[in-house]
């Protein structure tokens, strides 16, 4: 984006209003151009390692340096080394969109800097998350005894959670911690072999361990057994822990299995432990009145999060923190020194939302769902899910319909787990083709597809989720994949 217009100030302030006027615009036009022609791009990064950094100078300029230049350094250097999450052809992990109301809102977003700490540090910013996690509350069918807080991501949430859960415990951790205390037994929580990572990291975080949390096994769908979970309590009782907290999953990562959270939701209020659910892909689902019933049973949770930066087109980061008794999670919390102590709060008639979580800074995210929803509409997102999910139907009918692909889990979602099992296979590595299959693909930078395994077994995930994929995006990783099976298979 070269361009000669002054950017600095000659005084020592910031840039000069008229240069930043001349290249936001500038920006803004290279960003429509960008998400006009989103597979412009290799989906995947072709970047070598080193390569970016190789370009960059070691050292930071001393003297200022021209907005021009650095935007075209911007096109030159960065942009061969970013992996296009905004390109349809992205199918990898969960896909995301930056939609185009919530880039806008990003900019004002930054543009105001809010720190939305306590209500007076910005009261609107307060205000519209109270507001915007109310309506995706709505939007989902939770009921209004669940009162949000903005996270950073659904990691952050698990936190909160299991913290929360631990308060609730009244042995008094938060005062005394749980070390070198004979009378505090030592605690366990439970989640299925197939709940994301971010749960196990976040027990690490809040002091249980590893140990504190106990993997419950699946079946063949790839959901908790709920029976299973009502075992493992009852021996962790006789062995002397403490259980405390479920963490059931509605769409776990690597199939997209939905927990019998009815099932298991019984089982946390016969024995007295927390739920909590990570619905952070699959909970958006439920803003589709049909797929509704993917949040059976969380009405009886304790908390729940769910992504809006993973599947409701919000640019990251955005989780939506959901829990039934946010006085515990303030409990947890709640620390105010001095220089944070405001009259309004104290008097306890407005939210301070710092009380609610680990960070003092919290950025403006509301601002962003605001803008995504009023500019869609609660049906029109819908109606994209309705189509992520129809089209994840199509995809999943070609697999089961080729002699030489198969799925590998049921999609009940928007993400198909198969591999490739050419008719001709018969003592072939299949691992070693599937994901020889998926780096052909990946590699010709029209597609960008990833992996898990189940059941010890290779498998590839097609996962639509951005905003911009249509079907014509799936047709194509469809034929690549038939294309590059045929050629790795003839040479074979
Ligand atoms: C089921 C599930 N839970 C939690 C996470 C973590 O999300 P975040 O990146 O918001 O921490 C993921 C990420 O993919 C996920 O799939």
């Amino acid at each position: 984006m070269p361009n000669p217009i002054p950017s600095q100030n000659p005084s020592f302030g910031d840039m000069d209003p008229e240069a930043f006027r001349a290249y936001g615009k500038q920006v803004i036009d290279w960003i429509a151009d960008y998400l006009s022609q989103p597979d412009k791009y290799p989906v995947l990064s072709r970047a070598k390692p080193g390569e970016v950094k190789a370009q960059l100078p070691a050292a930071p300029p001393a003297a200022p340096e021209a907005m021009g230049a650095i935007l075209a350094d911007f096109d030159r250097i960065i942009m061969p080394g970013i992996t296009h999450w905004n390109h349809p052809g992205f199918f990898a992990y969960f896909a995301i969109s930056g939609s185009m109301p919530g880039i806008l809102a990003e900019t004002l977003i930054a543009a105001l800097n809010v720190n939305a700490m306590l209500w007076r540090t910005s009261p609107s910013a307060t205000e519209l998350e109270e507001v915007v996690l109310d309506w995706l509350r709505q939007m989902v069918g939770l009921p209004d005894a669940f009162e949000g807080v903005i996270a950073d991501t659904a990691s952050m949430a698990a936190v909160l959670a299991i913290a929360a859960a631990r308060e609730a415990l009244g042995l008094g951790i938060r005062e005394q911690g749980m070390a070198g205390r004979p009378e505090v037994p030592r605690l366990r929580m439970y989640c299925s072999e197939q709940a994301h990572s971010s749960i196990e990291k976040a027990a690490i975080l809040v002091g249980l361990g590893q140990a504190g949390v106990r993997k419950i096994p699946v079946d063949a769908e790839f959901r908790m057994r709920p029976e299973a979970l009502a075992e493992a309590i009852q021996a962790d009782r006789r062995e002397g822990w403490l259980p405390f907290c479920v963490a059931a999953t509605v769409g776990t990562t690597s199939t997209t299995s939905i927990d019998p959270v009815p099932a298991i939701a019984e089982i946390c209020e016969r024995e007295k432990l927390w739920l909590h659910v990570d619905g952070a892909y699959g909970g958006s689902a439920a803003i589709v009145p049909e797929l509704r019933h993917v949040l059976a049973g969380c009405d009886r949770a304790d908390s729940i999060v769910i992504n809006p930066h993973k599947w409701l087109f919000t640019p990251i980061d955005f989780s939506a923190f959901y829990i039934r008794r946010p006085d515990v999670l303030k409990q947890a919390f709640s620390l105010i020194p001095e220089y944070l102590r405001t009259a309004e709060g104290d008097a306890g008639t407005v939210k301070n939302y710092m009380e609610y979580g680990v960070q003092l800074g919290r950025r403006f995210r509301a601002r962003k769902f605001w803008m995504i929803v009023r500019t869609f509409g609660a049906e029109g997102m819908a109606a994209r899910i309705r189509e992520h999910v129809r089209l994840a139907g199509e995809f999943a009918g070609w697999v089961d319909a080729s002699p030489d692909f198969e799925r590998l889990a049921p999609t009940p979602l928007s993400t198909v787990c198969f591999r490739a099992r050419p008719a001709q296979s018969a003592g072939a590595d299949l691992d070693r083709l599937n994901e020889s299959l998926m780096e052909a693909v990946n590699a010709t930078g029209k597609v960008f597809l990833s992996h898990t395994k189940l059941n010890g077994v290779y498998t590839l995930r097609l996962a639509i989720g951005n905003i911009r994929t249509a079907e014509a995006h799936v047709a194509e990783a469809w034929g690549l994949l038939q294309e590059n099976l045929e050629r790795l298979t003839r040479y074979n």
